[in-house]
């Protein structure tokens, strides 16, 4: 059972992973987060997407078999994982028997009811690349570039999906469902996609050309070709988990939703009689100096390496406060530099230290209980009742980068706050309305940071836990409950410090 099923699009293994992916899972692990830490049973789902022509043909070119190219490849990404803390409860491999079985199945399913008959494709095939080519391969003035030698146009018996006789259903579907594409720019970029009459998806390519993929259940001859086999993943990763299907919200970029995601998925499984998923979440592409960032663009940033320079969290943090979900965004080291010390190690870093640092120099390391509040502390703790409810509401709707904004705006005036008690000058009064005074910002440092700490839990897990465990209150109970202000701190015990966000940064920034 699960009341919140997320998935991220299946990578391909024809690469090593680059922050582009690293993004996608980030992303949709935040969002299941969310969902967890509010209590809802979550099923997450991440993968590899491994038939295909690119892959068998890289594995010959490197003299392995294409299931040992693909095994390296899919570990690889796998254990990008766990180093992102990407919480996920399954990963798929095209290749696994689960799925085989019911890409199988569904064809049969198909096939049966008339939906998938044979034709004849027609297309430009290049020998020498092995692959049918598209008129977006051609060059600008018509001719087939280089690299694919000699095109030939060239007519091969395959097998179609009946997409067209699903057009006006999925037509009426998308109308209905007005909101079920987020952003809901792109929802209109598929209706404008649907104007056009569609054509039938050739789903098949004979086995002599193409050997690693699922073989037709009803044509041995032939294996079933790109899509019909990766979409399917979403399904038969849970075909066996009652209660899980369908998916909440498939995560992907915007190269694969038209049409894949928005219009062969949704019609597959309208056609197999299966429900469909209730959303698309469309992501943009990070760029590099105005390119998207890809393996064969040569521009890739490996994400491993900015985690054993910066820990986990930093890059989570940055690709999701400065992402705006639906746009493309720009990646570079000095972006990522400027976040992680502005935000990072400055406001929020420094925060926890000063915390701990006060609270031992003048409370002998006890949070003290909050004695009278004055109008520092009813200001602080109003933007909080503020920061609040707009914070989890912008987190629902995929408005990220802006929570973290507020977010962070509440920590720096956490951080204004200290600036205005003054707690050094307090500790020096002899004075009891002094003290009591000092009390009270102690206790409503710490608070404040806790609660910050703890709203942070969704995109930076593992700092969200050590600033609780520093603070002597390791989370608890339910998460919206922790983020209401309280006096749960009264009384306990602070560590001596704790380096989150490290500073001056790691010497390598400092070589030329
Ligand atoms: N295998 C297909 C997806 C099948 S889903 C049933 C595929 N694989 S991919 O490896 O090329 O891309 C995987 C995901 O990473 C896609 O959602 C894609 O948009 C995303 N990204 C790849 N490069 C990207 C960026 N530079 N920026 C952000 N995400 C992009 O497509």
């Amino acid at each position: 059972m699960a009341d919140f099923y997320i998935t991220t699009a299946i990578d391909y293994v024809n690469g090593s992973p680059h922050i582009g992916h690293a993004y996608e899972k980030v992303l949709t692990d935040v969002i299941a987060r969310f969902h967890r830490l509010k209590g809802e049973r979550v099923h997450f789902l991440t993968g590899t997407d491994e038939h295909g022509q690119k892959v068998q043909q890289t594995a010959r070119k490197r003299g392995v078999a294409p299931s040992v190219f693909a095994d390296e490849v899919s570990a690889e990404f796998r254990a990008m994982l766990p180093r992102l803390e990407i919480s996920n409860d399954d990963f798929i491999r095209t290749t696994e028997e689960r799925h085989k079985r019911v890409v199988r199945e569904i064809l049969q399913r198909l096939f049966d009811k008339g939906d998938i008959y044979k034709g004849e494709y027609r297309g430009f095939y290049s020998t020498r690349q092995e692959q049918f080519l598209q008129s977006k391969d051609r060059n600008p003035d018509g001719s087939w570039p280089e690299i694919y030698g000699e095109v030939a146009e060239i007519v091969e018996p395959n097998y179609f999906f009946k997409l067209r006789s699903y057009q006006e259903w999925l037509v009426g579907f998308l109308t209905a469902n007005d909101r079920y594409i987020f952003p809901h720019f792109r929802q209109k970029q598929v209706m404008e996609f649907l104007k056009e009459p569609l054509n039938d998806l050739c789903i098949s390519r004979p086995r002599e050309r193409l050997e690693w993929g699922i073989p037709l259940p009803f044509d041995d001859g032939y294996v079933t070709y790109v899509w019909f086999d990766a979409l399917v993943n979403y399904y038969s990763a849970v075909a066996d988990r009652p209660g899980v299907w369908p998916a909440s919200w498939h995560v992907i970029g915007k190269d694969i939703l038209v049409p894949p995601h928005a219009v062969y998925w949704p019609i597959m499984l309208h056609a197999a009689g299966l429900e469909l998923p209730r959303g698309i979440l469309v992501h943009g592409w990070w760029l590099t100096s105005g390119a998207k960032m890809s393996k064969s663009s040569g521009n890739a940033q490996n994400p491993l390496d900015l985690v054993d320079e910066f820990g986990p969290d930093a890059l989570r943090y940055f690709l999701i406060r400065e992402m705006n979900v639906g746009q493309d965004g720009d990646f570079s080291r000095e972006l990522f530099l400027t976040r992680y010390s502005s935000d990072l190690a400055n406001d929020l870093g420094n925060l926890v230290n000063r915390a701990l640092n006060m609270t031992n120099r003048f409370a002998g390391g006890l949070v003290p209980a909050a004695g009278p509040a004055g109008a520092p502390e009813d200001e602080l703790r109003a933007l909080w009742e503020a920061t609040r409810p707009e914070y989890l509401a912008l987190f629902e709707q995929f408005q990220f980068h802006t929570g973290l904004e507020r977010l962070f705006a509440f920590i720096r005036a956490i951080n204004a706050y200290i600036e205005r008690r003054a707690p050094w000058k307090l500790g020096k009064s002899a004075d009891p309305a002094d003290k009591a005074l000092l009390a009270t910002a102690l206790a409503t440092i710490g608070e404040a940071l806790r609660l910050a700490s703890a709203a942070l839990r969704p995109v930076t897990p593992a700092s969200s836990e050590k600033i609780g465990a520093v603070l002597g209150c390791p989370p608890q109970g339910a998460w919206l409950d922790e983020l209401a202000w309280g006096p749960r701190l009264a009384g306990s015990r602070v560590a001596v410090s704790l380096v989150l966000f490290p500073r001056p940064l790691p010497a390598a920034e400092k070589a030329p």
